[in-house]
């Protein structure tokens, strides 16, 4: 019988990090999540607490890491990753993806693991050419608001390439692109669960500029596919993996709204600085590499993710402030 692997899965709470947990229990790996519960939610990986493959530490990776016995794999997935979370915590942002890499990457030394990050299309920040291939090297405003973030994932990718290349590290970089689905924080700030909340709430969408910048969503399990797939490949350059299918947010605004079959209104309010206005996923490399490619379509995707947000409690949808669930 081959023995089980393991898996050890930073951000475990948090939206993407509870969907890989699962992914990987169902392939029978066992499973250490760890998770500061800074952004994350207990809620999302309850069910597996009974499971005799799964284990928890409630741990801040920008601290020392250890665990014990057998690592093969480390997927790190820890950090704030919404505008308005990493805006109210940018120091811990910059800490979780430099120090916290930093720690990561030498326990995968230690473990002989191989370790796969998750950057971000906001390493391309505003980006001049769409859709983004992975050869382009970005343009990102390091001292704007959101350079706490873009900068903290493009030192992730560094520090990630200089243990391959100086240590001989086995490494992985996905380049996540705007990723939705059930679980996601309602409050988060992110412009699906925002829309979604304002039309349960019957309030306008709020759109910012005039909403012609274009964003591209790609549900949980498509993305969750293509991590899996390029772990067990053999390829240590960053790979974009996100849906090309490009939509305005205006345009998106008006799908909310017939989803959800309400008659809210759009309003419009300032665009904030360095807003990206274009982004969408060049994933040639995706599917030449790992045969990938995104099979849930948005109206797919939005109507279960729509179902989730409804079967909340009414006082979390009707909660509007930003709230740490555990802060
Ligand atoms: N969701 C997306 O569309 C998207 C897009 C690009 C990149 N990403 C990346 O994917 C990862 C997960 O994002 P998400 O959307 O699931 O966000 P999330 O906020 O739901 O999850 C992040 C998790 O990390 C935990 N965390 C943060 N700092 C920590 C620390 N120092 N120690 C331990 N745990 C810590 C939080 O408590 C939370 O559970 C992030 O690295 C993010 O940058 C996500």
């Amino acid at each position: 019988m081959a023995t089980r692997k393991t898996v050890l899965i930073t951000g475990a709470a948090g939206f993407l990090g509870s969907h890989l947990c699962d992914r990987f229990i169902k392939e029978d790996y066992k499973v250490i999540g760890m998770d500061n519960l800074i952004t994350g939610d207990l809620r999302n990986i309850e069910h597996l607490f009974k499971l005799e493959n799964f284990e928890f530490y409630n741990h801040d990776v920008s601290k020392f890491v250890y665990v014990p016995g057998e690592l093969d794999y480390i997927l790190h997935f820890a950090s704030p990753a919404s505008p308005i979370d990493y805006l109210k915590i940018p120091i811990q942002t910059l800490k979780v993806g430099s120090l916290g890499t930093h720690n990561l990457l030498g326990l995968a030394r230690a473990k002989k693991a191989r370790m796969l990050i998750a950057s971000t299309s906001e390493v391309y920040g505003d980006p001049s050419v769409n859709p983004q291939p992975e050869e382009y090297w970005g343009n990102v405003n390091p001292v704007g608001p959101r350079g706490v973030y873009d900068e903290a994932k493009r030192f992730q990718e560094a520090i990630t390439m200089a243990y391959h290349t100086f240590h001989g590290l086995e490494t992985r970089i996905v380049r996540i692109f705007n990723t939705y689905g059930p679980r996601m924080r309602l409050n988060d700030g992110r412009v699906l669960p925002a829309f979604i909340g304002q039309a349960l709430r019957g309030e306008p969408l709020t759109i910012f500029g005039d909403g012609s910048q274009t964003r591209s969503f790609c549900y949980v399990d498509d993305l969750v596919e293509g991590i899996y797939r390029l772990l067990h490949s053999d390829y240590a350059q960053p790979v974009n993996i996100g849906n090309p299918d490009e939509i305005t947010i205006r345009q998106f605004g008006e799908e909310i709204i017939k989803l959800t079959g309400t008659d809210q209104k759009l309003i419009s309010l300032p665009l904030p600085t360095d807003d990206p206005k274009q982004r969408r996923p060049d994933i040639t490399k995706a599917k030449a590499l790992l045969g990938w490619e995104p099979k849930v379509s948005r109206s797919e995707g939005l109507k279960i993710t729509y179902e989730y947000f409804k079967s909340l409690p009414e006082k979390e949808i009707l909660h509007k402030d930003f709230t740490y669930y555990n802060k």
